[in-house]
C-alpha cells in the first residue's frame, strides 16, 4: 500500500512581529491538518499570504507575490491561494477582482478558521472571504498547540488592536478596536514556551502598556510580575509601547524586575510638537523627554529605540531640524526611518500639505546618517566591556560557510540591551550544542555597524549576575 504523501504549504510573511506570531499559529494548525511546511512554493499545495498595510511598499510586496503564485497557478491549477492578514482586510474586494487566483480571503480575525475554510474549498472548490470582525478576543484567539517545540527566544500576544487613531496610521482600521488577553491564559501560554524550550518570551500587542485597562483586567506592570516570576524563563522583552501610556509603574518595573530586559521600543515618531499634534500623538516633545529621564533613573543603562516618520505631511525644515535634534538629546541605540506614506482611511491621506518624495528621501537619508553616527558612538563607547549574551546560535556568517570543525566558528546572540554580539571561543571542545540558549558573558572587541563583535569569557564556569537573566557555566 502507498503511503500518502504530507501535503505542502509555503507561506510569505510580510510585517510586523504579529505577523510572525499569527503565521506561527496557522501553520501550528495547519500541522493538525496534514500540511507540512516547506521552503520553495515551487513544490507547495497551499500558498499563504499573510500581507501587511502599514506602509504603501508592505503592500506593494503582498500584490507581485500574489501575482506571481497566480501566474504558476496557471500551469498548477491544483494549487490553493490564500491571503490573509492587513490587506485582506482592507482590501478583499480589491484582491478578489484583480487576481482570479486566489482561492481563500481571510481578515485579521478570521485566521484561526483557516484549517475549516481549506476543507471547505477542497470539496466545493468555490472561492471563500471572510473579513468578519468582533470586538471580542475570545472569538479569534489563535492560541499556540501545546507540545509544539518552542523558539529559544519566543513571542506571546497579549493584546491586539488599537484605539489610538494616530492620523497616519491604518491599524485601527485593519486590526479592529484594542482587546487583551485575560492573564490566565498568557501566564500558562508562557508556562508551555517554558517547557517546550523558550528561555525568551517578547510580549506582543499594538500598544501593550495599555494592557487590560479597557476590560478591567490587572495593569501591563502586574501582568510583568507574574511573568517575571515564571520558573525556567530568563528575560523578558515587549513591544510596542505608546509614550502616552508610559505609567510610573510600568517604569518602576525596569528597577524591579530581574528579568525584564533593559531594552524599551518607544516609538515617538517626530520631534516636533506641531507635527506630534497633526499626528495626534496624544503628547509633547518635553512629555517624552520626560519619560526617558524617568526610564533612565531608574534603569540607567536601559537602551531606548524608536521609530520616526520623515516627510508626514505639512512637516517644515524647522519641523525636521527639532527630530535631529530629538535624537541628539536622547542618544537612542537605534532607531527605525520612514517615509511617510497615504494609507487607505487613515486621515492624513486627505491632508493638501504634502511633502515632495525626493525630499521625504533626502530626510530619511539625512535621519539614517545620524542614526550610523550616533549607534557607532554608542557601539564604540562598549568596546571592552562585558555583555552578557543569550546565545541563538551560529552567526549568519558560520552558518553560511561550509565548514566542518567547531574551531573559528562565530556565535550569535543578543544582550539584554537588545544588541546583537557575534561572537568566537577559543575552546576548541565546545560544541554548538552546549552553548544554544545559555546566558554567557562576552568580551566586546569591536564595534560593527549593527552589531557588537567579541569573545568568549574564558573562564566558562564563572557565573555572572546580569539584569535579564543568570549566566550559566557554558
Ligand atoms: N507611513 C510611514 N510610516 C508609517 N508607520 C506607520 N504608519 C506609517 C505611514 N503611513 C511607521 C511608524 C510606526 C511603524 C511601525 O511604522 O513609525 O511606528
Ligand atoms: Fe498605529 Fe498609533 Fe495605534 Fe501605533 S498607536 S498602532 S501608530 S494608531
Amino acid at each position: 500500500m502507498t503511503k500518502m504523501r504530507n501535503k505542502r504549504v509555503y507561506i510569505s510573511t510580510i510585517g510586523c512581529q504579529m505577523n510572525v506570531y499569527d503565521s506561527d499559529r496557522m501553520l501550528e494548525m495547519l500541522a493538525i491538518s496534514g500540511y507540512e511546511p516547506i521552503d520553495s512554493f515551487w513544490r507547495a499545495d497551499l500558498v499563504l499570504v499573510n500581507t501587511c498595510a502599514i506602509r504603501e511598499k508592505a503592500v506593494q510586496k503582498a500584490n507581485s507575490f500574489v501575482g506571481r503564485i497566480c501566474g504558476i497557478k496557471r500551469a498548477r491549477p491544483d494549487l490553493i491561494l490564500a491571503v490573509t492578514g492587513c490587506v485582506a482586510q482592507q482590501q478583499s474586494d480589491k484582491i478578489a477582482e484583480r487576481f482570479d487566483g486566489v482561492d481563500i480571503i481571510l481578515g485579521t480575525h478570521a485566521l484561526h478558521r483557516l484549517p475549516e475554510y481549506l476543507r471547505q474549498f477542497e470539496s466545493a472548490h468555490t472561492r471563500i472571504i471572510d473579513v468578519t470582525m468582533t470586538t471580542d478576543i475570545d472569538h479569534f484567539e489563535t492560541e499556540r498547540a501545546p507540545g509544539a517545540p518552542a523558539d529559544l527566544s519566543s513571542f506571546v500576544t497579549i493584546m491586539r488592536g488599537c484605539d489610538n487613531y494616530c492620523t497616519y496610521c491604518v491599524v485601527p482600521y485593519v486590526r479592529g478596536r484594542e482587546m487583551s488577553r485575560i492573564p490566565d491564559r498568557i501566564l500558562e501560554e508562557v508556562r508551555g514556551l517554558v517547557r517546550d524550550g523558550a528561555k525568551e518570551v517578547t510580549l506582543l500587542g499594538q500598544n501593550v502598556n495599555s494592557y487590560g485597562k479597557k476590560e478591567g483586567l490587572c495593569s501591563f506592570g502586574q501582568l510583568l510580575e507574574e511573568v517575571n516570576a515564571i520558573n525556567g524563563l530568563e528575560r523578558i522583552r515587549f513591544v510596542t509601547s505608546h509614550p502616552k501610556d508610559l505609567s510610573d509603574e510600568l517604569i518602576s518595573a525596569f528597577g524591579r524586575l530581574e528579568k525584564l530586559c533593559n531594552h524599551i521600543h518607544l516609538p515617538v515618531q517626530s520631534g516636533s510638537d506641531r507635527i506630534l499634534k497633526r499626528m495626534n500623538r496624544k503628547y509633547t516633545r518635553a512629555d517624552y523627554m520626560e519619560r526617558v529621564e524617568a526610564l533612565r533613573n531608574v534603569c540607567p543603562d536601559i537602551a531606548i529605540t524608536t521609530d520616526f516618520i520623515v516627510g508626514f505631511p505639512g512637516e517644515t525644515p524647522e519641523d525636521f531640524e527639532q527630530t535631529l535634534e530629538l535624537v541628539e538629546r536622547v542618544r537612542f541605540d537605534t532607531f527605525f526611518v520612514f517615509e511617510y506614506s497615504d494609507r487607505p482611511e487613515a486621515p492624513a491621506t486627505q491632508y493638501s500639505d504634502k511633502i515632495d518624495p525626493v525630499e521625504k528621501n533626502r530626510r530619511l537619508r539625512a535621519l539614517f546618517d545620524l542614526k550610523n553616527v550616533i549607534t557607532g558612538q554608542t557601539y564604540d563607547r562598549l568596546v571592552g566591556q562585558t555583555g552578557i549574551v543569550l546565545v541563538e546560535g551560529l552567526s549568519k556568517k558560520s552558518r553560511q560557510e561550509d565548514s566542518v570543525t567547531h574551531a573559528g566558528r562565530e556565535f550569535s546572540g543578543r544582550t539584554s540591551e537588545n544588541r546583537i554580539v557575534n561572537f568566537i571561543h577559543d575552546d576548541d571542545s565546545l560544541p554548538e550544542v552546549k552553548l544554544h540558549g545559555r546566558l554567557v558573558p562576552v568580551r566586546i572587541e569591536k564595534a560593527c555597524a549593527n552589531s557588537l563583535w567579541g569573545r568568549l569569557v574564558p573562564d566558562p564556569s564563572a557565573t555572572v549576575q546580569n539584569k535579564g537573566g543568570n549566566a550559566h557555566a557554558a
